[in-house]
């Protein structure tokens, strides 16, 4: 069995600690702990938190390798201090049936750099009309808790009532991609002044909330679990805190690109910054910032959304919506909340690791660094200052809005069950 000693590292942000890694588990945190022969990572400094998890990641396999496989996601993810990540069922093949959630857990076990937990579609071929086997894909290898039709939404009621009703079962849980379609035909960018100035359709805010607030209303009336994915307006959050207000079983996510840009960068008619929900205002970042240090928001997930340089090289209205993020999340979060104040590194781990595998149901992940448990760690150098070069990126896209832009923190070793997948900042 190896042994690693991660010498005097701040865990969870705390007092400097050593942690011995025995096989897959954590044996001992304390300090002056006896190497006995373990390799010794030398951790000086460095803050050490559980691996992070994504409740949002696009992986592209099956159907569109040529931006993403499981295989170099979860590497990227790896890179970026993940050890699980959930799997968007938009791929093609959608991810609807026992079949392909399947196929795509057992490529996440054959990576081997991430757990790679696949998520189920809501609806057949994610059109909305018709229920999708969202039992038998629980009940698959797969074992399949979260459901969405991300990239699309759940507009119908009827159905959106029959989902949650269904999952309740088995402590499933529906994440909305809040989006009313008829509000948001051709929209392009935030609805707001400069939408109107640049002459491009507008993607109302009440779109999204619009839909949040009949989703939580609906989770309340059925007893059972929604979670809302990427949350972009200071009206979603103020519609999310009042549904936690009334004991209602509502989760939500924010990305890191939502707590950083705003509609501003648009200017540009650089299709780096056209995502899904849109890019909004300083106001909004705001209150997205705020919402994630009280815990309105309870996690931070990257939608990371790779496409292949054809899709957004070329003109603003044409180019694919989203952005890569597992590779300079954790660099974002440190800039916008910890750097801020807002946050400190256990709210860090709360909000990327605990939460996220709490909202999941994921096994041992998520877990407290402690003796005993599964040694799933990510140390992070938080002094490291550096320029973001998409060329290094392990993702197979490149479409990151931080090119060339300076982000603080650097990953410098990942743990997946005791197995380093990243060691001095490279992948192993
Ligand atoms: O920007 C986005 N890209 N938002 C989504 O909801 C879907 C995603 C994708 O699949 O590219
Ligand atoms: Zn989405």
């Amino acid at each position: 069995m190896s042994k690693t000693l991660i010498r005097g590292a701040k865990v969870l942000g705390g007092e400097a600690q050593d942690v011995l890694i025995d096989g897959g588990t954590v044996a001992a945190v304390g300090t002056g702990l006896d190497a006995d022969g373990a390799r010794v990572v030398e951790a000086d400094g460095r803050i050490l938190l559980p691996g992070l998890v994504d409740l949002h990641t696009h992986l592209r396999e099956p159907g569109r390798e040529d931006s993403e496989t499981v295989l170099t996601g979860t590497r990227a993810a790896a890179s970026g201090g993940y050890t699980a990540v959930h799997a968007m069922a938009n791929t093609f093949p959608v991810a609807d049936t026992a079949g392909v959630v399947e196929q795509v857990w057992r490529l996440g076990r054959e990576s081997g750099h991430c757990d790679v937990q696949p998520v189920g579609a809501v609806t057949v071929g994610l059109e909305g009309k018709q229920l999708a086997e969202l039992g038998a894909m629980h009940e698959s290898a797969a074992s399949v808790r979260v459901f969405s039709d991300d990239g699309k939404c759940v507009d119908d009621a009827v159905i959106m009532r029959r989902a949650l009703e269904y999952v309740k079962a088995f402590d499933g849980v529906i994440a909305q991609h809040a989006q009313e379609p008829r509000l948001t035909e051709g929209a392009q960018m935030n609805e707001g002044t400069v939408s109107a100035e640049l002459g491009l359709g507008g993607w109302p805010a009440v779109a999204e909330e619009s839909v949040i607030a009949r989703d939580v209303l609906l989770a309340a009336h059925v007893g059972s679990r929604v979670h809302i994915c990427h949350l972009s307006t200071a009206g979603s959050v103020e519609i999310v805190r009042w549904a936690k207000s009334k004991g209602w079983n509502v989760t939500a996510e924010v990305t890191p690109h939502h707590l950083l840009l705003t509609d501003e960068l648009v200017r540009s008619y650089d299709p780096v910054y056209k995502v899904n929900p849109p890019l909004r205002t300083e106001a909004d970042v705001r209150a997205l910032r705020e919402a994630l240090a009280d815990g309105t928001i309870d996690c931070v997930a990257t939608d990371h959304a790779p496409h292949p340089h054809e899709d957004k090289d070329c003109e603003w209205g044409a180019a694919a919506m989203g952005m890569v993020g597992l590779e300079t999340a954790l660099s974002v979060v440190q800039h916008t909340m910890v750097e801020t104040g807002l946050l400190d590194w256990a709210g860090v781990a709360d909000r990327m690791s605990f939460r996220p595998a709490a909202i999941g149901r994921l096994a041992g992940q998520g877990r407290p660094v402690s003796a005993g448990e599964p040694a799933n760690l990510t140390l992070v150098d938080p002094a490291y200052r550096g320029a973001v070069d998409s060329a290094r990126f392990a993702s197979r896209s490149r479409n990151t809005p931080y090119q060339g832009r300076e982000l603080p923190g650097r990953v410098t070793h990942t743990f997946l069950r005791g197995r380093a997948t990243v060691m001095d900042g490279k992948l192993v």
